[in-house]
């Protein structure tokens, strides 16, 4: 299938007052103090949907970051993603005031069990009309693990294996409990649901264990739009299999454009048509009507981005303690539990040294991934080539101060995406699945394993159903 030329964009977000950018929430003009009011949310949702953007991405964190010097100190000091809340409680509300803005909530599923969280799912692409996707996330954070109990969170490729078990237990939930035309609603007759299409699931694994028929009527898109996060090399198995999109870094085309590269030949040798996987890289982008407005912003932002705080970020996500680190040494490859793929970036991948006192400001080192700065002609510009010479489908576009940057963002940059004839001028119908990949269908394809459990569809080509489970 061709490369679509239309990019895509999400706005990248998290329930707290502090996200991918430490300090940012002391900016003056930042609103990101109030992410635990539905007033913030709802006019975040206004602005999206005025820009035509296919979603708001909510990035989640379950613990804390206690990596950098043992501590947690620098991260509760400096609101390194703490507070924060939990991101599906506020997705009904941004529903309510929008008709087509998708919502991609990440959800940790390593202290979830699948029948509990596919209701939740299920509950919430109802309740926004088949708009909601889930960014399936295993955690990086031992700390979050203590919370639930446990001495530490699991070993890396194992969080990988729980979480096929996990997807598999709720395939089976979400396509296979119901068949389509169960509902009835029949007042006359006193019938809600014919029981002869009503099934039970029995899913007896290793790590969960499932007997019982869904709690949830089917909903639009039975299994949410799924997305995915984490390009290790047991990351990219991962997201062979199940996802639909895929949230990736790299700092560089080239670093990116091996990626994205790896990410589409695994799914290919999936079974998968490799562009059945939508690409989104993150991306910091300021801009501003000329291009020294948008540097002498550049340089207001850098002031408040906070060294320690970004630190402490860094190395919960690589689980490398960087306050043993001088500013000028650079990020030495080590086997993480954590975020593999960052550490694999900032070394294996990389042809230059990764600096620390780099990573830990407001830069294009700094940024991990896409950093445009500029007027609408240069941000589009480089959008456009970073799409172009890596094959990234589109953008989750760094949260930096709230909500002037989202505004700028689709007051500028939009229009002239759109002149350029690379962005939609108007939003397609239906679910969040049927905009992502036009002229499919509400449900997952019949090319993904998921799609193997809904009842008649002919079994899985690639090997996701385990028999061993029934
Ligand atoms: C771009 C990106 C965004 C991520 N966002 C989250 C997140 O919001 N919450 C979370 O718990 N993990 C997040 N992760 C971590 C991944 O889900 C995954 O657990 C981790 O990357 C380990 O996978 P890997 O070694 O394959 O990269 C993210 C990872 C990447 C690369």
């Amino acid at each position: 299938m061709a490369r679509p030329r239309e990019l895509r964009f999400n706005a990248f977000n998290m329930t707290a007052p502090s996200h991918n950018w430490a300090g940012l929430w002391s900016h003056p003009r930042d609103a990101s103090i109030n992410y635990n009011t539905l007033d913030y949310w709802v006019d975040y949702a206004r602005t999206a949907e005025r820009g035509l953007l296919d979603g708001i991405f909510l990035a989640d964190v379950f613990g804390v970051y206690d990596v950098y010097g043992s501590s947690p100190d620098t991260a509760v000091a400096h609101a390194v993603q703490l507070p924060n809340a939990e991101p599906t409680l506020i997705v009904s509300a941004m529903a309510l005031v929008t008709k087509h803005l998708g919502f991609g909530v990440t959800s940790n599923l390593s202290f979830e069990h699948p029948y509990q969280f596919a209701r939740r799912f299920s509950t919430l692409d109802h309740l926004t009309q088949g708009r909601i996707g889930w960014n399936i996330v295993t955690g990086y954070l031992d700390s979050g693990a203590r919370g639930m109990g446990f001495a530490a969170g699991r070993a890396h490729d194992e969080r990988y294996d729980a979480a096929d078990d996990f997807l598999t237990a709720a395939y089976k939930l979400w396509e296979g409990s119901w068949e389509d035309g169960a509902i009835r609603r029949d007042r006359q007759g006193r019938l809600f649901t014919d029981p002869a299409k009503v099934h039970a699931v029995h899913h007896h694994s290793p790590h969960y264990r499932v007997d019982g028929i869904h709690l949830a009527e089917p909903s639009p898109q039975r299994t949410p739009l799924l997305y995915q996060a984490g390009t290790s090399k047991r990351g990219r198995a991962f997201a062979a299999r199940h996802a639909e999109a895929i949230f990736l870094n790299g700092q560089t085309k080239p670093i990116l454009a091996d990626t994205v590269r790896e990410i589409r030949s695994a799914a290919k040798a999936a079974g998968r048509d490799p562009y059945d996987i939508r690409l989104f890289a993150g991306a910091t982008v300021i801009v501003a009507p000329t291009r020294a407005e948008a540097n002498d912003i550049l340089e207001d932002y850098s002031q408040y981005v906070d060294r320690d705080g970004q630190l402490a970020l860094l190395s919960g996500w690589t689980g490398i303690d960087f306050s043993t680190y001088r500013p000028d040494q650079a990020v030495q490859y080590v086997e993480s539990n954590a975020i593999q793929s960052m550490v694999e970036n900032f070394t294996l991948r990389s042809d230059q040294p990764v600096r620390i006192g780099d990573l830990a400001t407001l830069s294009r080192v700094g940024a991990r991934s896409p950093f445009v700065v500029g007027s609408p002609q240069d941000v589009a510009h480089e959008l456009i080539a970073w799409a172009d010479e890596t094959d990234v489908d589109g953008f989750n576009l760094f949260r930096l101060v709230v909500p002037e940057s989202l505004n700028a963002f689709v007051d500028l940059v939009i229009p002239e995406l759109q002149s350029r004839g690379v962005y939609k001028t108007a939003y397609r119908e239906g679910t969040l699945r049927e905009k992502l990949f036009p002229g499919r269908g509400p449900l997952l394809h019949s090319t993904h394993p998921g799609a193997s459990f809904r009842r008649g569809a002919p079994p899985a080509t690639n090997a996701v159903r385990s028999d061993a489970a029934e």
